[in-house]
């Protein structure tokens, strides 16, 4: 049976990057598997080099001070990381939903935090603006995307101080101003490839600024100096990355895949409105283009909707719990017939009811 994957992550990858990712783990270098290759190999260094220049490449970021390192510790390690490198007074956060407000609990633990606004009061259903950046803090972070509550920051502030942002669940997928960012994160399990492995992109001159020593392993210097190699990285997970960018470069870039993102969440909000067995639980104009999240209007219907979609091949659709209902998540490599097929279920649901 065909799978139609809607998993948040974990997720959907390109078929042919999963194909190319398991031959190499069999056969990469004349018979030895490539995750029993040292790191320090030629054969690795220039995946890992690959991978790094395909990153920047992609986001527009090339000669531009920019720095891209694939780390471990997952996003949840970089909460910690952007305030070990960056704070040395105070920090401002918005906080979006479940991942903002974790960001913000690590960097409490060094310091003053301010939120310059928050949506906590509407369970995260809008994104907050209109609010004002204070040009004494030393940096300010937001999250793109919030995977959980299906929100995303469609313009960006204009921020007077370093601007750090965790796209962790829409890297790749839009084009965006990313000169306007000085840090970025994000895990690769969404639009990359599998867990393991957290891209981070760093403009070097905002580092260096903070009085504090900090360890070598949480050390963003360090890592730059080191090429990304300073510990043995997490091999298979840079490899199917370098494939996954690669396939998306081929692909014709972030333009390219943003067209077809945008087929996809036009698609299926088209049907949450429509559909009067459905209601999105986003705000319309903060809506993201990667986690669609919606719940029935009838809860009577929640088995017949979930067996039929099941049937249907579909996986991963079921919502978060803060949030409840469903989410579609639709990442780069989720194609748009697996969106069509879920709308064909749900329109299908309206004519039995
Ligand atoms: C936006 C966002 N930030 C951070 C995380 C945490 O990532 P990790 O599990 O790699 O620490 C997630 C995980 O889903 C996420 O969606």
């Amino acid at each position: 049976m065909q799978r139609h994957n809607f998993s948040a992550g974990p997720c959907v990858l390109p078929q042919e990057v999963l194909q190319k990712a398991s031959q190499a783990v069999l056969d990469y270098d004349n018979g030895l598997s490539l995750i029993e290759i040292s790191h320090r190999s030629k054969s690795f260094v220039d995946i890992m080099e690959q991978a790094r220049s395909l990153a920047l490449e992609l986001l527009g970021l090339e000669g531009k001070g920019y720095k891209a390192l694939f780390l471990q510790g997952g996003a949840s390690m970089q909460f910690l990381m952007v305030a070990q490198n960056m704070l040395e007074k105070r920090a401002a956060y918005l906080n979006t939903g479940t991942w903002s407000d974790k960001a913000i609990k690590e960097a409490k633990i060094f310091d003053d935090i301010i939120e310059v606004a928050s949506s906590k009061n509407a369970n995260y259903n809008y994104i907050p603006k209109g609010y004002e950046i204070p040009e004494d803090y030393d940096y300010f972070h937001c999250t793109s995307n919030n995977t959980i509550f299906g929100t995303q920051i469609k313009e960006f502030p204009n921020s007077p101080i370093p601007m750090v942002c965790d796209m962790s669940s829409d890297i790749f997928s839009r084009t965006l101003d990313f000169s306007k960012f000085d840090i970025i994160y994000a895990g690769a399990q969404k639009n990359m490839g599998p867990a393991g492995t957290t891209l981070v992109i760093v403009k070097e001159d905002v580092l260096g600024k903070v009085s504090r020593k900090i360890p070598s392993m949480l050390d963003y210097k360090v890592h730059i100096e080191k090429s990304s190699m300073f510990n043995t990285p997490p091999v298979f997970a840079v490899y199917t990355s370098m494939l996954t960018l690669q396939w998306l470069k081929d692909l014709g870039g972030i333009k390219a895949i943003e067209e077809e993102n945008e087929k996809k969440a036009r698609l299926i909000y088209s049907e949450i409105d429509l559909n009067p067995l459905f209601k999105g639980f986003a705000a319309k104009e903060d809506r993201s283009y990667m986690n669609a999240t919606f719940t029935l209007t009838n809860d009577d219907l929640k088995e017949t909707f979930d067996t039929m979609w099941k049937e249907a091949g579909i996986n991963g659709l079921n919502g978060h719990r803060s949030v409840g209902g469903y989410r579609a998540s639709m990442y780069n490599a989720l194609s748009l017939d697996s969106v069509k097929v879920l709308v064909e279920v749900m329109s299908e649901l309206e004519s039995k009811a």
